[in-house]
């Protein structure tokens, strides 16, 4: 591994989509540096990670391992297709208390959406009129990356990341158009219509050998297309959809449930959420791509064509509906089935009243800092040690994502102490090995 290039002047975050997420993050963030709140969730600022022998007793958090980007040194912006600022997306969006939000007004007042790379055919619940105008997608793909470029001079920083968190877009299928760097752009001078918003910002932002995190289960980057242009410019993609509430619960007790041998024949798992992403996933094209990313987690954990006697006839539904009572407060309801001992049947019950938003804006914090930290490494393509994050992590060709969300940890800590020259633990150490070292 080459040297780590440290840290230095400002990182610009970018999110396309400023809606419950991102300005959940960015007022959490700018909470954290006045002191009003503390990083809940966020690895990066929280966790600890061992180095060397158990009896070492080396600790240090992670933000002192590695060399990320300090909190005070993030400078916000992004896209949208309503033209309000933080401060009222954020009221709007519901998910911080107005008293908080005031305590930061002035701040995020003057963080101002650029307009948006936006058609309706994507995200059909959804009309703004904040929207740039392009002959071509290309013209559009080149309009975004003058936006970066204006940003990165205007806010003197010296790297930018870009984090997707706009809306789900309709299920579209990797096709020709995406095989390769030249058909794609060929598309994008054609206006392909396989050629969806969030992926013009993905050709943007890796054109200009800025990261990009896909926090949504649209494909955005996971497409050859974009993993040859990653390589080309020598830099760091990861995605796809946030790991949150259901699935975050899933990856969590289904690894357990297969450490110990215990069967399941079916997992229903209902949701009601009444936010804007709610009102999205209400469409039935925005809900088939999200359940394309949450249906594939059970069998990558549990394997069933391995394990026939445990999980051979699992059912798995998954569901969401809008339900606007609710808001950014989303109720998982899991059903699961299980059988234990000679196939005798028991039963869990898991009812998550969760807050999607404040779950994911650490997600979003973490992938900022550690794909800026992954370009600084020179390391480019897929960042497969990101894993932990997603629902559906993008992997290489051929490989089956990792879903287990305790692998997902050991490889990420993995990643950092190997980026540091650090030896790697497998916690596989053997007692009577290690007393006879
Ligand atoms: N909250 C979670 O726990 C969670 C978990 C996994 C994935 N996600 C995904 O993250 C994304 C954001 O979620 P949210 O709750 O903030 O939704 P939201 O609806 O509050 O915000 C999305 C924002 O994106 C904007 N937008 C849509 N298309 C755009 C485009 N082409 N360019 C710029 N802006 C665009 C919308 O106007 C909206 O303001 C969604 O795709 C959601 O599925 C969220």
């Amino acid at each position: 591994m080459s040297k780590l290039k440290p840290h230095k002047g400002k990182l610009g975050i970018l999110t396309p989509g400023m809606g419950a997420v991102a300005t959940t993050f960015i007022a959490g963030v700018i909470a954290v540096r006045k002191g009003l709140g503390q990083p809940i969730g966020s690895l990066t600022q929280m966790d600890r990670i061992r180095l060397g022998k158990r009896t070492d007793n080396r600790n240090p958090k992670v933000k002192n391992f590695v060399p990320l980007a300090p909190l005070k040194d993030i400078v916000f912006g992004g896209w949208d297709i309503f033209p309000e600022n933080v401060y009222e997306a954020a009221i709007h969006a519901n998910v911080l208390d107005k008293t908080l939000l005031n305590e930061m007004k002035k701040e995020l007042k003057k963080i101002k959406p650029m307009k948006a790379v936006f058609d309706r055919k994507y995200v059909k619940k959804l009309d703004g009129k904040y929207i740039k105008k392009g002959k071509t997608k290309m013209e559009l793909a080149e309009k975004l990356m003058k936006d970066m470029k204006d940003f990165k001079k205007s806010n003197k920083c010296d790297r930018l990341v870009v984090v997707w968190c706009g809306s789900t877009e309709v299920y579209i299928k990797d096709s020709d158009v995406h095989s390769s760097l030249k058909k794609f752009e060929k598309g994008l001078r054609n206006n392909s219509k396989l050629i969806a918003p969030s992926m013009i910002y993905a050709y943007a932002a890796l054109k200009m050998g800025v990261p990009f995190a896909n926090g949504a289960p649209n494909l955005s980057c996971d497409i050859p297309a974009l993993l040859e242009l990653a390589k080309k410019t020598q830099t760091p993609i990861c995605g796809k959809d946030f790991k949150t509430g259901q699935t975050l619960m899933k990856t969590i007790l289904a690894p357990g449930l297969k450490a110990r041998s215990i069967g399941i024949s079916g997992w229903f798992s209902t949701n009601i959420l009444g936010n804007r992403d709610g009102e999205v996933l209400d469409d039935p094209d925005s809900f088939k791509t999200k359940e394309v990313s949450k249906l594939s987690v059970l069998d990558q954990i549990l394997k069933p064509k391995e394990n026939p006697e445990l999980y051979k006839d699992l059912y798995h539904k998954v569901r969401i509906n809008y339900y606007p009572p609710h808001g950014d407060n989303k109720e998982g309801w899991d059903n699961i089935d299980i059988r234990g001992w000679l196939d005798y049947p028991m039963q869990i019950k898991i009812d998550f009243l969760c807050r999607d938003s404040i779950l994911a804006a650490p997600i979003v914090l973490d992938l900022a800092l550690f794909m800026d930290l992954a370009k600084r490494a020179n390391m480019s393509g897929i960042q497969e040690w990101l894993s932990f994050y997603f629902k559906s992590p993008q992997t290489k060709k051929g490989l089956d994502p990792m879903h287990d969300i305790f692998k997902q940890k050991i490889k990420l800590q993995n990643t950092l102490r190997h980026m540091k020259g650090e030896s790697l633990i497998t916690h596989l150490g053997l007692d009577y090995y290690d007393e006879k070292k």
